[in-house]
């Protein structure tokens, strides 16, 4: 294992860190390495791999689409891959319009851009203006300017401080098995919520039910259906960035749906295309596209971006929805899988706030300080590679996030390893 001489490596510190392994295929749950050794991907990598590696109908689609349209300029162009995928997304998702980009961080960029530029047509119709926009704390929305800005400001974020413009921001209650008062803290992050509400808000994002980078932190629905009636009777709009959430990741096909809130705007990628291509959409409401027709030039949405609706990644997206909408039971039931083996390990001394919720399960370690540098993450994720299982912990908090298709057998191997991690790092 060595660095290579001319690349950069995602949030990587390497002086500090492991050189990457390498990998030289993937089939279904499993990363096959150079040397011959076999990964369970327990995170589906980064959270994009839906169903598996190398899913044969994805594959299949995408094959099929590059031998007939790779790609079009899609200003001036449409092509029926992108005009199903809309079609499909908006019936799905209740948000009529589609805007394709090319990953998370993009598609929440559009949504934040929709929001503010909508605010600003109207007022140009002679609406009193509205430039307040409200964030949750521990909230993770991509490394981009404006996504960054929306982030809660951390070690990512710090060197860019000056350029990052300023959002208000709410407590995220977050709540685990067992935990006596998460009523209370809901009640004081709606306090919170309404006291900012009174400022005019564009627009108020979040990630439903589950804040993925800072910590898999999970609110209940009723939280978020609270706050989705005080946004609302605050005339402000609902941006939910699904990035993460987005495609069965929650229990449901949307967390928002499942939450039982209705966004203005809605931000998908990751498993959008299955993890096979790099795609991201904004979907946003009827209303708000109106808001940008008219004889005005300025009020035209100048945002483009030039694989805007990659046939490739519509297909892939497509065959992706085909797989999801027959196998519903894969994305509902992941949850009854993990139950009873969190429950198990939870009894572990030093496994502390364990939570689950569709695909994803986590927990924090018993080991100090709670932050994304604690060491004890990389500790556990080395321990598990030479297990045969490839985690990432977020510092001291651990997660499973598996693809749909991850059989038992594997799964079983995912807990046993952690639990023997844990054993090891943190001995009684
Ligand atoms: C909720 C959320 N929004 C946005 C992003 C950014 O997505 P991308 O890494 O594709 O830019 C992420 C990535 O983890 C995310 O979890």
């Amino acid at each position: 294992m060595t660095w290579h001489p001319h690349l950069w490596h995602p949030t990587t510190q390497v002086a500090s860190s492991d050189p990457p392994l390498q990998v030289r295929a993937a089939h279904g749950c499993e990363l096959e390495l150079a040397d011959g050794r076999r990964l369970i991907d327990a995170i589906s990598s980064w959270w994009v791999t839906l169903h598996g590696h190398a899913e044969p109908s994805i594959a299949a689609a995408v094959a099929r689409q590059a031998k007939q349209l790779e790609q079009v300029i899609f200003a001036n162009f449409s092509h029926a891959p992108a005009e199903e995928l809309a079609t499909r997304l908006s019936a799905l998702s209740g948000l009529q319009r589609l805007f394709f980009s090319d990953n998370g961080s993009t598609a929440v960029e559009v949504a934040l851009k929709i929001a503010w530029q909508w605010w600003h047509n109207q007022e140009c119709q002679g609406v009193s203006p509205r430039r307040q926009l409200i964030a949750f704390n521990g909230a993770y929305h991509g490394d981009t300017f404006g996504a960054m800005a929306l982030g809660e400001r951390s070690l990512f974020t710090a060197a860019y401080e000056p350029l990052l413009f300023g959002v208000a921001r709410v407590d995220w209650p977050h709540t685990h098995w067992g935990d006596p008062d998460a009523e209370a803290r809901e009640q004081q992050a709606l306090q919170q919520l309404e006291r900012a509400l009174a400022t005019p808000t564009a627009a108020v994002i979040l990630e439903p039910l589950i804040q993925g980078a800072s910590g898999m932190r999970v609110v209940r629905p009723a939280f978020l259906r609270a706050v989705a009636e005080r946004v609302q009777a605050a005339g402000a709009l609902l941006i939910a960035d699904e990035v993460f959430t987005g495609f069965g990741r929650t229990g449901a096909l949307f967390a928002s749906q499942k939450a039982g809130i209705q966004p203005d705007l809605m931000a998908l990628s990751k498993g959008l295309t299955g993890g096979f291509l790099p795609m991201g959409v904004t979907l946003a409401s009827e209303r708000l596209y109106q808001g940008f027709i008219s004889e005005q030039p300025s009020a035209t949405f100048f945002h483009g971006h030039s694989f805007t609706a990659n046939p490739l990644g519509c297909a892939a997206a497509l065959a992706s929805l085909d797989l999801l909408q027959h196998n519903p039971e894969r994305f509902q039931t992941f949850e009854q899988r993990h139950t009873p083996r969190l429950e198990a390990l939870s009894q572990h001394p030093k496994v502390l706030r364990p939570r689950c919720l569709g695909t994803m399960a986590a927990f924090e370690l018993d080991a100090g300080e709670s932050s994304y540098l604690n060491p004890v993450g990389k500790r556990i994720q080395r321990h598990c590679l030479e297990q045969g299982v490839y985690l990432r912990p977020l510092g001291n908090v651990v997660y499973l996030l598996p693809p749909l298709g991850m059989g038992e057998g594997q799964l079983e191997q995912c807990y046993a390893a952690l639990e023997r991690a844990i054993d090891a790092v943190l001995p009684g």
